[in-house]
């Protein structure tokens, strides 16, 4: 009897513990609270000169920039359905929207206080200003452009219709760090956030050669800024990412190669892929967690069937319960490179198989399967976004002397860095970063 009592007594304190634990300890979202976007970007008023703070509207004399940003996923980032799914699975919390759509007049509601930083606790009212209009437009121009009535940007001589201010935040990469660094909250251990491009990036050698993550993220453009305005040095507004299969090609390079090149029967041959992050300032792939990429190798006979085949995996690996616990992250840093290697026996003679094939794949993920699975299945993901795209492909019959096969990064502004670049050797599996090569003109 009294046995049973103390094993009562000794469940319910655990259920209390695990009760405390995810209601007062662990936050209800997968990162921590930062002063800068805990809240919305203040109220801001439509300034003179203009009829609206509509995307639409900055595009009336502001066509070349507009067309771009729509093009963005800044410009989705409330109606992507990839964030609809997950923003619904985390019960539509407001802090997500802080920074999908992160102006005061985008979201319904006003958050007057965080208890304890917890954010399903927050304190509300309805936003007698809120504009479901703009709120579609996700990071729209005037979330970072307009503050007080005035519309900042990077000219000191502008002669606009609208009140203007030079601020040197947008020739700094300071403009990105509210919503791209993301920081990890008590009992989440990440190497850095979920989000978090910037520790990737600073102290690399990017950032030591003085690129922004404009240069790479947001080309250089010479042209008028307004219609019929003077000629001027600015930037596309385009921002692509891991949602361009041409946006990651620019990051990567991929070598192939094999010894003996000649393929003697009988003999076993190496095929080595070099695989060089020789385009990102940052982690490959950066940002959100979920992204990795899969280098994929086969032996394929002439009916297609897979004789022999290996598959590598490049990306972070998080235990999500009971703490966030990041265990392994193995993305390739700026100008790493890594060799994968397969191995395979060469048949003395060509038997019923025919002629075999060499099949080589680097496919980018999204997610995975099974996420894609959950969102759709429980969490009412609708579209058919692609998810994973190859970003290198290559077929090779293994019949005569194997081909020395190079798809080449390269990334805007960077022509003259690719063009000195020769990636080399780094390490095996693990990675080593390669020597660090000298840049001369950064913007040119
Ligand atoms: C009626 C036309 C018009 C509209 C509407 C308009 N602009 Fe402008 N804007 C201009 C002109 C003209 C300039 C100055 C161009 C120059 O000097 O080369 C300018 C300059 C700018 C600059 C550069 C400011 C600086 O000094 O660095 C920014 C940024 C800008 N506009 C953003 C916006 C945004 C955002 C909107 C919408 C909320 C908007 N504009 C709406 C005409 C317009
Ligand atoms: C994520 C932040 C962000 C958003 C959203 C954004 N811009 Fe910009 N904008 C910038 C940055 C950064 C620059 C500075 C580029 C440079 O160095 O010349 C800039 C520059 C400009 C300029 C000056 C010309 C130039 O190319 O430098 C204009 C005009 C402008 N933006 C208008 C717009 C309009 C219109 C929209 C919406 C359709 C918009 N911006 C959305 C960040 C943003
Ligand atoms: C107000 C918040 C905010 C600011 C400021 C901001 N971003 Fe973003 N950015 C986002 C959000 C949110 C997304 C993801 C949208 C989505 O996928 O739904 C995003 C996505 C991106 C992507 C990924 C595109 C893709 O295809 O996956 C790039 C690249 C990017 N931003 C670059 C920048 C750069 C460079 C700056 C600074 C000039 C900047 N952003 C400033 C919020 C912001
Ligand atoms: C040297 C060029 C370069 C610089 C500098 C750079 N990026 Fe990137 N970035 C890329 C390339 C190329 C990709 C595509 C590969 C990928 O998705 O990882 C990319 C991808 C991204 C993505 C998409 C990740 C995803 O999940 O889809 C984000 C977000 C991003 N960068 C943000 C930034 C921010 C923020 C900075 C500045 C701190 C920055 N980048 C600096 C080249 C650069
Ligand atoms: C501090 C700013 C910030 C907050 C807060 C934030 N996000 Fe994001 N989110 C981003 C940025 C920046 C990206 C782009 C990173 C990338 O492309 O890898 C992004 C990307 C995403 C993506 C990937 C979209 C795609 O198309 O693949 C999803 C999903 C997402 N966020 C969901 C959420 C949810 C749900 C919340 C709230 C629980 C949230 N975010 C809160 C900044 C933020």
């Amino acid at each position: 009897m009294k046995k049973g009592l103390w094993a009562l007594g000794i469940v319910g304190l655990l259920g209390l513990g695990v009760y405390i634990f995810y209601t007062e300890l662990r936050p209800v979202v997968i990162f921590g609270l930062r002063e800068d976007f805990s809240h919305a970007i203040p109220f801001q008023e439509v300034p003179e000169g203009i009829d609206s703070l509509k995307a639409e509207s900055c595009g009336q004399c502001h066509q070349a920039i507009y067309d771009e940003w729509k093009t963005s996923i800044h410009a989705n980032a409330l109606d992507d359905p990839f964030f609809q799914a997950y923003w619904k699975r985390d019960d539509k919390s407001f802090i997500c929207l802080n920074c999908h759509t992160p102006l005061q007049n985008q979201q319904p509601e006003i958050i007057t206080d965080i208890p304890r930083d917890r954010v399903e606790k927050a304190v509300k009212m309805p936003n007698p200003n809120y504009d479901p209009a703009l709120a579609h437009e996700g990071v729209t121009c005037a979330a970072c452009h307009v503050r007080d009535g005035v519309i900042r940007g990077p000219y000191e001589d502008s002669d606009a219709p609208h009140p203007t201010m030079y601020d040197p935040i947008f020739r700094s990469m300071d403009l990105c760090y509210r919503c791209h660094q993301v920081p990890s909250g008590p009992f989440q251990f990440y190497n850095g956030g979920p989000c978090g491009t910037y520790p990737e990036f600073e102290g690399q050698h990017y950032f030591n050669q003085g690129y922004i993550c404009q240069t790479c993220h947001m080309p250089e453009v010479e042209r008028p800024v307004a219609t019929g305005g003077p000629m001027r040095k600015g930037r596309k507004h385009l921002w692509r990412g891991g949602h361009d299969p041409e946006q990651v090609k620019r990051a990567i390079t991929v070598k192939l190669t094999a010894d003996p090149p000649e393929l003697p029967p009988g003999q076993e041959i190496e095929f080595l892929m070099e695989f060089t992050n020789s385009g990102a300032g940052h982690k490959l792939p950066t940002g959100d967690p979920d992204r990795f990429f899969t280098i994929d190798f086969e032996i394929v006979d002439q009916n297609g069937e897979v004789l022999e085949d290996q598959s590598h995996t490049m990306g972070r690996w998080i235990l999500w319960q009971p703490v966030i616990w990041e265990v392994w992250d193995n993305r390739l840093k700026p100008l790493q490179s890594r060799n994968y290697r397969f191995k395979y026996r060469m048949p003395q003679l060509a038997g019923m198989e025919g002629p075999l094939t060499l099949k080589t794949v680097v496919t980018y993920h999204i997610q995975t399967d099974a996420q894609n699975k959950m969102l759709r299945d429980k969490w009412g993901l609708t579209g058919n976004d692609p998810y994973n795209f190859p970003v290198f492909e290559s077929e090779i019959p293994l019949t005569g002397p194997f081909p020395d096969v190079v798809q080449r990064g390269y990334n805007v502004n960077h022509e003259k860095l690719m063009a000195a670049y020769q990636p080399q050797c780094g390490g095996e599996m693990d990675g080593k970063q390669v020597d660090r090569l000298k840049v001369e003109g950064k913007n040119s």
